[in-house]
């Protein structure tokens, strides 16, 4: 399959795996990038600008194909150091960069000059304007549906999808809620050249995490994932547990009095303990309703064997055979 996406990043398949905090390892990225996808090293979770360099060169070491580098802009206090995290992904040679929080304009002239493309990820048509008019290559656009944050929009990519191609010129790729080759299927029938998945590649082998975080994604149904941190319009998808129902009723209590503070110990600094040591307790993690049509942990290439085979029998046999079928009636 050849689409807009294929060719901008110099991949075999349109799928894209999503910059993951404590699971977007060189591990990971490089098990997607063999398999013909893109894979992305999470920038923010490497705790200095040497240790990204340091993990995009064993990724490197790890595929020779193309992997890229997520940027999360976060609405925080004490920011990262950006400039030396984008210095590290130019001097390490990455060719493609997932932008995603805020507006990415302040770091893509240094991007753009390095000759590495750009992908912003978003949840609304107008921040996927804005992307295209400062200059993004393309856009991931990330529907009510997915696995971290939503935005406050709260329109699924059932509505956002068709939207984006009725407004874009840049290419996009369909994100939230995908998993498999009918998701492609329809995706591409929506107007993305491909789709970016998150949630569905922490169930694979190669994923460098926890056990219990998989076996929890594989048990979980479509209705195990709750919004939390909306009070702070900074809403979050995630999987419930014990934290995070004690979490949302704090929100219950406090209602719009309620500040970071009441909440830290569910959400601060939990990702380690969570994804590294498999305390699925420990507070809130990302997680999409996609949870519920995922329960198997293959590897990253059966993974998407499976997609592209079961896109290709969807298209060639399900969908022509409707058109045939009208043919013989005719
Ligand atoms: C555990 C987890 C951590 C995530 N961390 C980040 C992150 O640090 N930065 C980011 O831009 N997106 C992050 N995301 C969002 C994913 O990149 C992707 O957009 C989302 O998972 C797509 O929805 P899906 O889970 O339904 O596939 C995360 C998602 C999950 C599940």
């Amino acid at each position: 399959m050849k689409t807009a996406i294929t060719e901008m990043f110099g991949i075999e398949h349109p799928i894209i795996q999503g910059g993951m905090h404590y699971v977007g390892f060189a591990e990971m990225a490089a098990a997607v990038s063999n398999a013909g996808g893109l894979g992305i090293i999470t920038g923010l979770t490497q705790k200095t600008p040497q240790d990204l360099a340091n993990e995009i060169a064993k990724c490197r070491d790890m595929t020779d194909k193309p992997f890229g580098v997520n940027v999360t802009f976060l609405p925080t206090v004490n920011a990262p150091d950006y400039p030396a995290i984008i210095r590290a992904i130019i001097e390490g040679g990455v060719k493609v960069v997932e932008t995603a929080g805020n507006n990415p304009a302040a770091v893509l002239p240094h991007l753009k000059d390095a000759g590495i493309k750009v992908i912003h990820k978003c949840t609304s048509v107008r921040h996927s304007l804005k992307a295209q008019e400062i200059g993004c290559d393309a856009v991931s656009v990330d529907g009510f549906e997915c696995g971290g944050h939503p935005g406050e929009d709260d329109i699924p990519n059932m509505i956002l999808l068709p939207r984006a191609a009725d407004e874009l010129d840049i290419p996009f790729v369909a994100s939230g809620g995908m998993a498999d080759g009918r998701s492609l299927v329809a995706a591409l029938a929506m107007g993305a050249d491909g789709m970016n998945m998150g949630t569905r590649f922490i169930a694979t082998k190669e994923a460098p995490v926890h056990e219990n975080v998989k076996a929890a994604i594989v048990a979980a149904s479509e209705l195990d994932t709750r919004l939390v941190m909306r009070p702070l319009r900074n809403t979050e998808r995630v999987m419930t547990n014990a934290a995070v129902e004690k979490l949302l009723e704090k929100e219950r209590e406090l209602g719009s009095d309620l500040k970071f503070e009441d909440i830290v110990d569910e959400v601060a600094g939990v990702y380690p303990r969570i994804m590294t040591e498999g305390d699925m307790d420990a507070g809130a993690w990302s997680c999409g309703m996609v949870a519920g049509l995922i329960d198997d942990v293959p590897t990253c290439k059966e993974l998407i064997d499976r997609i592209m085979a079961e896109a290709d029998a969807i298209i060639s046999e399900r969908l022509v055979g409707f058109q045939k079928r009208a043919a013989v009636n005719a």
